[in-house]
């Protein structure tokens, strides 16, 4: 059942150009949940649900409150997690999430939202980490624009990149914060607090 949605949500990201994440980083992803034993998602950029219902499928305990500002996106998740029976576990908030305040701590959050607020999205949601927790952000390249920013000439495509790069020096270096970067799909960055994680 949850292969049949999954494959329909495929089909309908493509034909609606809808950016979901990647197959390999979602593969990536979910095995990291698995392997780190993560329990409260809290995700950033719902689109139409295909990453928080992959990560819900990990484990039945597994819990995600996700958040997207697109009314027609919000919507197209909402029936998708009905679909697959999850809508006790993936609850969806229709806002910007730079204008929420959230309560509770959760053992991930999954940046995957407008590429030039990450920074933005980590400084305001980072207590809403547990000590022990990650930082996940996806599409750290941004389509081979991060590494040939320089040839960027759309001023609006290189404001954007510049931001994304600005996130990337902010994690390298950070001094409360340790950050590897893995080149699966589009990049993903793994962040966690320094002497917390058994590495
Ligand atoms: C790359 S898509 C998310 C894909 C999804 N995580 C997946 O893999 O299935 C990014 C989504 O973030 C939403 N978004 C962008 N900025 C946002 C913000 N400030 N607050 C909430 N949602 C935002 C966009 O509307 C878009 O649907």
């Amino acid at each position: 059942m949850y292969n049949d949605v999954i494959k329909e949500m495929e089909k309908y990201a493509e034909e609606n150009s809808v950016p979901i994440m990647q197959k390999r980083s979602m593969t990536f992803l979910c095995k990291f949940i698995k392997k780190n034993n993560i329990k409260r998602i809290l995700e950033i950029g719902t689109a139409i649900g295909y990453s928080a219902i992959n990560m819900a499928l990990v484990d039945e305990n597994i819990e995600i409150v996700s958040i997207e500002r697109d009314q027609d996106k919000y919507i197209e998740a909402i029936k998708n997690i009905k679909k697959c029976n999850l809508d006790k576990r993936i609850s969806l908030i229709l806002g910007d999430a730079l204008n929420l305040e959230l309560e509770g701590k959760y053992d991930m959050i999954f940046i995957d939202a407008a590429k030039g607020q990450y920074l933005n999205f980590f400084n305001k949601y980072k207590e809403n980490l547990v000590d022990d927790g990650f930082v996940i952000s996806d599409n750290i390249e941004f389509h081979g624009h991060v590494e040939n920013y320089d040839k960027i000439e759309n001023r609006n495509l290189r404001q954007l990149v510049g931001k994304l790069i600005k996130y990337i020096e902010f994690l390298k270096e950070n001094d409360e914060y340790e950050t590897k970067f893995y080149k699966v799909g589009d990049g993903l960055a793994i962040t966690y607090k320094k002497g917390e994680v058994d590495e």
